[in-house]
């Protein structure tokens, strides 16, 4: 990469498209000094269309926009005639950053985005993770993941735990180790409904107590029956422990059979209940995987998390254990770990 201004497009402005906008706008100036480049935006989405210019766009009306409950079809460099794929590939840019909702039907409308940077050249930046638990080899194949020499990158550290640096400690850091055990504590809705269940309140006053914090999914079920964890572990599986994964390939059980005694009885014995994806490795080399609630006990690496906050522990043949855990605020998080893919992908990390 020899200019030092990349020109992006940024599809899906919710919670996470247009925090990444306001991180530019605070940190532009940083960026620049820290690691010698600037970031365009020539591109951008919602549902209600596409707006593109070449010779970039007003980001801070954008956020103005967004945040004023606008839409996108409102902006004068509106087009209409674009889709999201289409404005892509039209654009050339040196990257995408996708942040569409996560849809694991048929992984729309992110797949076929993906699909149309990887195609067109331009590096691939996720939040969502669609795309990754519906169709992980294929994109891994047009990508540097799997694909010929100077693929471009794909790249998706937000979309396991937000900024919690599940996927990155586990390709980049465990390097030449092997895991022998996984255990992903990357649902954060979980984690504090269960914290208010132990503390007496009940299941719906909990979930309903999550909801006010913003934090739940739209289907309350992606969370407490344990799926938004068991996308994370498919993504993770394939992403890291290198089998080929899909949900089938899971047991998954969510936490509406928790009681609060079974919670009250592991808080009083100083450990917690948590919802654990689990890879466990056989002895043929392949790894089961699952996701359940489970007890951990006081001496347990990740007992003491509290108020939401994520985590995992790696357990590998010549490093030992290594955890990871990290406190979150709402969106931020999973958006620097966009930022924190780009720079790495521009080199400069
Ligand atoms: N929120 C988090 O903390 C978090 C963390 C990690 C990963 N993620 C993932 O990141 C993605 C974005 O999350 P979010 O919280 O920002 O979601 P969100 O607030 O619901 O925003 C989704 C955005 O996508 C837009 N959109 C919907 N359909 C579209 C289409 N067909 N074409 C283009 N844009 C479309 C929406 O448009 P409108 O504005 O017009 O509705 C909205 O701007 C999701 O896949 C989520 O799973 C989120």
């Amino acid at each position: 990469m020899n200019d030092h201004t990349y020109q992006f497009v940024l599809t899906g402005l919710g919670n996470i498209g247009r925090t990444f906008l306001e991180i530019l706008i605070s940190r532009g100036d940083s960026l620049r000094r820290r690691y010698g480049f600037d970031l365009r935006c020539v591109g951008v989405s919602d549902s209600s269309g596409v707006a593109y210019d070449p010779a970039g766009l007003d980001i801070a009306a954008i956020v103005a926009l967004k945040r004023g409950g606008g839409r996108v079809s409102a902006l004068p460099k509106h087009r209409p005639d674009l889709s999201s794929a289409g404005m892509v590939a039209l654009s050339g840019a040196a990257f995408l950053l996708e942040a569409t909702p996560t849809n694991l039907q048929d992984a729309q409308p992110g797949l076929d985005i993906v699909r149309a940077a990887l195609r067109g050249g331009s590096h691939a930046v996720l939040a969502s993770k669609g795309p990754l638990v519906l169709a992980y080899a294929e994109l891994a194949a047009m990508s540097d993941l799997a694909g010929p020499q100077g693929s471009p990158a794909l790249r998706f550290s937000g979309a396991v735990g937000g900024a919690l640096p599940t996927i990155n400690v586990g390709r980049r850091d465990l390097a030449g180790a092997t895991i022998d055990r996984a255990e992903l504590i990357v649902n954060g809705t979980t984690q504090v409904i269960l914290e208010e269940m132990a503390a007496g309140m009940g299941f719906d006053g909990a979930l309903a107590a999550a909801q006010a914090q913003g934090i739940v999914e739209p289907d309350p079920s992606l969370d407490v029956d344990g799926w938004d964890a068991a996308n994370k572990l498919v993504i993770f599986a394939n992403a890291v422990l290198g089998q080929p994964t899909g949900l089938s390939d899971l047991s998954v059980a969510g936490i509406r059979a928790v009681s609060a005694e079974e919670l009250r009885a592991a808080w009083d014995a100083g450990g917690r209940i948590s919802v654990v994806g689990l890879a466990e490795r056989q002895g043929d080399g392949r790894y089961r995987l699952s996701v359940a609630p489970a007890t951990l006990g006081p001496e347990h690496p990740l007992a003491h998390m509290r108020h939401g906050e994520m985590g995992a522990v790696f357990y590998s043949d010549i490093i030992g254990r290594t955890t990871i855990a990290s406190l979150e605020d709402g969106p931020m998080g999973s958006t620097q770990a966009m930022l924190r893919d780009v720079i790495e992908i521009a080199g400069r990390a």
